[in-house]
């Protein structure tokens, strides 16, 4: 059998991970980009009798369902005050496959797309997959690792055609004010740009509340196109449902990819997904609390050890410490983050993923999403063994 090589190192992870665990090792994972919970019960039960309903065996429309639509426009209208209707969403196969679309709207003939570096691979990715060039914004821990207007003016060029901000961002955990994101819209359209907004991480805001594009810059809604979905909310990773909300001409585009690759997004999942987002508000409030102890309780027994310094993410799912003044002491031979990243996988059995794979040597990404059982045990393990090395 050949396997397909993928280009994300973040996977590749995982699967050693997997190979290990299959051997008969004990691996704690804290690589994934995932809550390790199930999917809750009343959204696993509603995809059960979805399955048994005949009218779900059938085409539907390929922008989605009628009702999941109206209450992802239900959604964004009570986390940001401004109205949109089912026609203004478009459903996709997650929120990978609606920035894919996002961008190939306004992007495939190679224009240029502003991405935060240090950031998230599947910008990039999605990028490349639509035709676009991507382009870095160099962000730094002395700014909160946030892209600012002046990063923007400088990796700006006549080619620029969109800018992906995602808040809470990953790996990073920086969260958008309100005011920093209102700036940038000034700037975005002044320089004829769009704001493509990635808020798959907007339930995870661990410091005040969220502050959505849409609500801070509503001058700009005809060049925002926000996107975001049911996987980190609702453990939901699996499933593929996700959406695209933004202006007709934009939606009408993608739409019409969508019907003329996929047809539609799978209609079970889609009353999955409607079940998650009509769930009572306060499960995933409670979520929330419980992964800002986690954060809170994995940054302190991080800070603890010598040559290990992690800033506290104001939201999302994971912390990235950095690690350079430990690998600069050289204890163990060990002198980069992506060899540490494999000596804690196969000798510690922590898998955590390296910051070369988000741009950022000498860094180190830890998902906190995980039971505290395992989050215990994996910060114990880390401890003893950083402070061996
Ligand atoms: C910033 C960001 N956007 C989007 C995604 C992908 O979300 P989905 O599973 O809905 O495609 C991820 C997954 O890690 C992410 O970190």
């Amino acid at each position: 059998m050949t396997t397909v090589k993928l280009d994300n190192p973040i996977f590749a992870i995982s699967a050693r991970a997997d190979e290990l665990r299959a051997e008969g090792r004990d691996i704690i994972v804290l690589a994934a980009g995932e809550p390790d919970a199930p999917t809750p019960s009343n959204i696993v039960d509603a995809a059960r009798r979805a399955i048994d309903d005949p009218e779900l065996h059938h085409y539907g429309e390929a922008s989605g369902l009628t009702a999941l639509r109206q209450v992802v426009a239900r959604d964004v209208f009570a986390k940001t005050g401004t109205t949109w209707s089912a026609s203004d969403v478009l459903v996709t196969l997650g929120t990978k496959h609606a920035l894919h679309l996002a961008l190939g709207s306004v992007a495939h003939d190679g224009g240029e797309v502003l991405i935060a570096h240090p950031g998230w691979p599947g910008h990039r990715g999605a990028a490349i997959a639509a035709g676009a060039t991507p382009v870095d914004v160099g962000v730094d821990a002395d700014h909160n690792f946030l892209v600012t207007v002046d990063s923007l003016e400088r990796s700006w060029t006549p080619r620029s055609r969109a800018v992906i901000l995602a808040s809470p961002a990953n790996p990073t955990g920086s969260v958008y004010s309100r005011e920093a994101l209102s700036a940038i819209a000034t700037w975005a359209l002044t320089r004829d740009v769009w704001l493509i907004v990635d808020d798959i991480y907007d339930a995870f805001v661990y410091e005040g509340t969220h502050a959505s594009m849409l609500e801070a810059a509503p001058e700009a809604r005809e060049r925002t196109i926000s996107v975001n979905g049911v996987s980190k909310a609702y453990a939901m990773t699996g499933w593929r449902v996700g959406w695209l909300l933004g202006p007709p001409d934009i939606v009408s585009t993608a739409t019409r990819h969508v019907s003329r690759t996929i047809t539609h997004v799978p209609l079970i999942t889609q009353i999955a997904a409607l079940e998650a987002i009509s769930s009572d508000p306060s499960d995933l409030a409670q979520t929330a609390r419980r992964y800002r102890a986690r954060r809170d309780r994995t940054v302190e027994a991080l800070r603890a050890i010598v040559g290990v310094d992690c800033p506290l993410p104001d939201g999302g799912m994971y912390v990235f410490p950095s690690v350079r003044e430990l690998l600069a002491e050289n204890r163990s031979g060990i002198t980069t983050s992506a060899e540490l990243a494999s000596w804690l996988l196969e000798e510690v059995g922590v898998a955590v993923v390296p910051g070369e794979a988000f741009g950022a040597p000498g860094r180190l990404r830890m998902c906190f999403a995980v039971g505290d059982v395992a989050l215990t045990a994996a910060l114990g393990r880390l401890t003893t063994a950083l402070t061996a090395v």
